[in-house]
């Protein structure tokens, strides 16, 4: 696996959606960036990728203010539900692969390898347990109480439901509950379009790439609803050429397959142009609001989205860490 090193870099979001509560902006800004510290300290000590993903990731779900792991919002039954997945590619040797499967690109080989949880709702950082179904299983994708039992196989401690239920998000569906008797459910699940989804994405020096995303899902959502950041190519993609993870409407991202057909165009273009083209093609297909963040293969970043605003955070050691509160893309294409 000897190569010439690559320049790492990494790129969070902490959702999509309406610009939230502003009295709320400038924690959800400390706790991002204090997570960006934990994944950029990874890289700048030569770490995987993967370790930088998972550990910016777990740090969001830790934090209340965002929308997965403890402080996830709840479904229309009132409880949490969530789902996370990560994915890593790995430059190989030529030869056998060992794990994983073969991906083969003009210019290097690859083995990808992805582990996914769908609808949990006892695990405080359902990123972990995503990637132990990655590493400990022969299975990519785990759903619920066959979930939640093997993550007490794996040895990650279980919490009671309750336990993953902030105040602020009792509060919240107390809300919605209220809109909806008013407007109707439908209604107020648009009027409350706030995501807050969390998702992070790198390459490091060793030319490892890797994606993870992690969400209590969409305001209104129906018990046992999964969203694309359970689904690899929907909410969450890597591959020789870069990195994907989405934030939005769910349903959209996954009509779109969103996170592999921005990864995919990354041969043709620029990861800032091909984040803007996979937005503006997502709103032509579903007209819903999604965002995305994407780091190709050279380390460079991109990001676009069409909700009222979008968390972002990037390292790359020219630029040191930097926040940015991003504005929606022009929807037109040639503005
Ligand atoms: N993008 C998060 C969800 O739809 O669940």
């Amino acid at each position: 696996m000897a190569r010439a090193r690559n320049r790492p870099a990494l790129v969070a979001h902490g959702g999509a959606g309406n610009a939230g509560p502003g009295v709320e902006r400038p924690e959800r800004r400390r706790g991002m960036m204090a997570a960006m510290r934990q994944g950029a300290g990874i890289l700048r000590a030569n770490g995987s990728a993967l370790e930088a993903v998972v550990a910016t990731v777990a740090a969001l779900e830790d934090h209340p203010l965002f929308n997965a792991g403890y402080g996830s919002l709840l479904n229309s039954e009132g409880n949490v539900e969530m789902d996370a997945s990560v994915m890593f590619a790995e430059p190989v040797a030529p030869g056998p692969s060992a794990r994983g499967k073969r991906v083969r690109s003009d210019e290097s080989d690859y083995t990808v390898s992805a582990g996914a949880v769908a609808a949990v709702s006892r695990v405080r950082n359902p990123i972990m347990l995503a990637r132990a179904v990655m590493e400990h299983s022969p299975h990519i994708l785990m759903a619920g109480a066959g979930a939640e039992n093997f993550a007490r196989k794996v040895g990650i401690r279980l919490e009671r439901p309750e336990e993953m239920v902030t105040e602020r998000a009792r509060e919240r569906w107390r809300a919605r509950k209220q809109q909806a008797g008013i407007l109707g459910a439908e209604a107020a699940a648009r009027a409350a379009m706030g995501h807050g989804t969390v998702g992070a994405v790198a390459v490091d020096v060793h030319g490892g790439i890797a994606a993870a995303t992690s969400t209590g899902g969409v305001p209104g959502k129906l018990f046992g609803r999964v969203g694309d950041s359970a689904l690899i190519g929907a909410g969450t993609f890597a591959h020789a050429f870069g990195a994907a993870s989405a934030t939005g409407q769910g349903e959209a991202i996954i009509l779109t397959a969103l996170c592999r057909e921005a990864v995919l165009a990354l041969g043709d273009g620029s990861p800032q142009a091909v984040a803007r083209e996979a937005i503006l093609e997502m709103i032509d297909a579903t007209g819903a609001e999604a965002g995305v963040i994407i780091v190709d293969r050279r380390g460079r970043i991109g990001y676009a989205h069409n909700a009222t605003s979008m968390q972002v955070a990037r390292y790359d050691p020219a630029g040191g860490l930097q926040h940015l509160w991003l504005a929606p893309i022009a929807t037109a294409r040639h503005p």
